[in-house]
């Protein structure tokens, strides 16, 4: 029997960097962001279909390579990621990331994709749903500690999706504040440069900590943190690996994704097992309160959840058609009678 082409379900549409740049780029980042925002959101509303389990990581003393799967039933997702806190002194990034997705009824693939990128994009818009449903009213102040990698993703989210107006950056490398600054300049963003913490907080509604660090560091000090702000904590994201001093969970009310894994790898490792805080979709699906008072801290206490990457995988499948904006992959093997496998493979050797 003679081999013919590859069937299309044997090709799998594969995203590369190159081509969700040109995507980012053709819908625009803070279009992106909002359509990002939406399927998000769409999916922590139906927070019940999906399998659901804390990340599998693996831990070494550089940093932490992680797979985080989930499905809804119909398709199956996973997103590869690793964190190294280190890499960016030898030129590397800290967080780099692909995914997939697959079709529950065959098992097939149906996505191949970066997810450097995607992580970046998905993560700054995942704050931003959850801040426009707990910051106080009329946030137009940022503080952005942490002027890395995800930093202009996350004031462009905050922009697009809040209504915020002025950033003030901080970073312990004040060439990386440099950097944030100038690829901000001209985005539609107030820019204030700021040489501590504390002078980056003056004023702000919202407080990200977007920090990169393997150990328990204290980015947020209890008295630095006044009544009625929100904070988005956003690099405590391992066990060992926190940004704020315990006080101020306590006086804080905390919002996770998925508890079973904040409770491992959040700020909230910090404190007891069974400390109350409140689901993302619980506010969302109108189960639970968001924020209560004008004075309330509330803290976002963010490590990155699976959903969220299916979320944007799912954004991602649904603009190939429209923009053809992929490569297609010979990635599954797919001989013409599905059981002579070997067959193919003779038939493919060299004569
Ligand atoms: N929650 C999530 O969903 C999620 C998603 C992506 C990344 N992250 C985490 O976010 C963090 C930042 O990621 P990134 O890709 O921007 O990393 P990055 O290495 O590019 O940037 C981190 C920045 O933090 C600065 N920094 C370190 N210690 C500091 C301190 N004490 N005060 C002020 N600045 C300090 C560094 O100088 C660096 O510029 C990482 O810890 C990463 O694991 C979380």
């Amino acid at each position: 029997m003679t081999q013919t082409a590859p069937s299309e379900k044997a090709l799998v549409p594969f995203v590369s960097v190159d081509n969700m740049m040109r995507l980012i780029h053709r819908i625009g980042i803070e279009e992106m962001l909002r359509g990002l925002a939406e399927y998000i959101e769409a999916d922590f509303k139906r927070w019940h279909l999906f399998d659901k389990t804390p990340r599998v990581a693996s831990h070494s003393a550089e940093g932490v390579i992680e797979l985080m799967p989930t499905s809804d039933g119909e398709v199956y997702g996973f997103k590869y990621v690793n964190g190294h806190p280190k890499n960016t002194a030898d030129g590397l990034q800290t967080v780099t990331a692909f995914g997939l997705l697959a079709d529950v009824a065959s098992g097939y693939p149906v996505l191949l994709s970066e997810m450097t990128m995607l992580t970046a994009m998905r993560t700054a818009a995942t704050s931003a749903v959850v801040a426009r449903l707990l910051a106080p009213r009329a946030s137009t102040v940022m503080a952005m500690i942490g002027n890395g990698a995800q930093s202009e993703f996350q004031t462009l989210a905050m922009k697009a999706i809040c209504g915020l107006e002025e950033v003030r950056l901080f970073d312990i490398d004040a060439e990386a504040t440099r950097k944030c600054a100038a690829n901000l300049a001209g985005l539609g963003v107030t820019v204030t440069e700021c040489s501590s913490a504390e002078e980056a907080i003056l004023g702000a509604q919202i407080i990200t900590t977007c920090t990169a660090d393997k150990q328990y560091a204290t980015i947020l000090t209890d008295n630095m943190i006044g009544s009625g702000v929100h904070i988005n904590a956003i690099g405590g994201d391992c066990p060992g690996k926190t940004e704020l001093a315990p006080a101020i969970l306590h006086r804080a009310e905390i919002f996770v994704e998925y508890p079973e894994q904040t409770r491992i790898e959040g700020e909230i490792q910090q404190l007891a097992d069974d400390h109350p805080v409140t689901e993302i979709w619980q506010v969302l699906t109108g189960k639970a309160e968001g924020r209560r008072a004008e004075e309330q801290i509330t803290l976002f206490d963010s490590v990155g959840f699976a959903i969220e990457d299916f979320s944007a995988l799912r954004y991602v499948r649904d603009q190939l058609d429209r923009t053809g904006l992929y490569d297609a992959l010979d990635m599954l093997a797919d001989p013409d009678d599905p059981r002579d496998l070997f067959g193919m493979l003779q038939r493919s050797r060299p004569s």
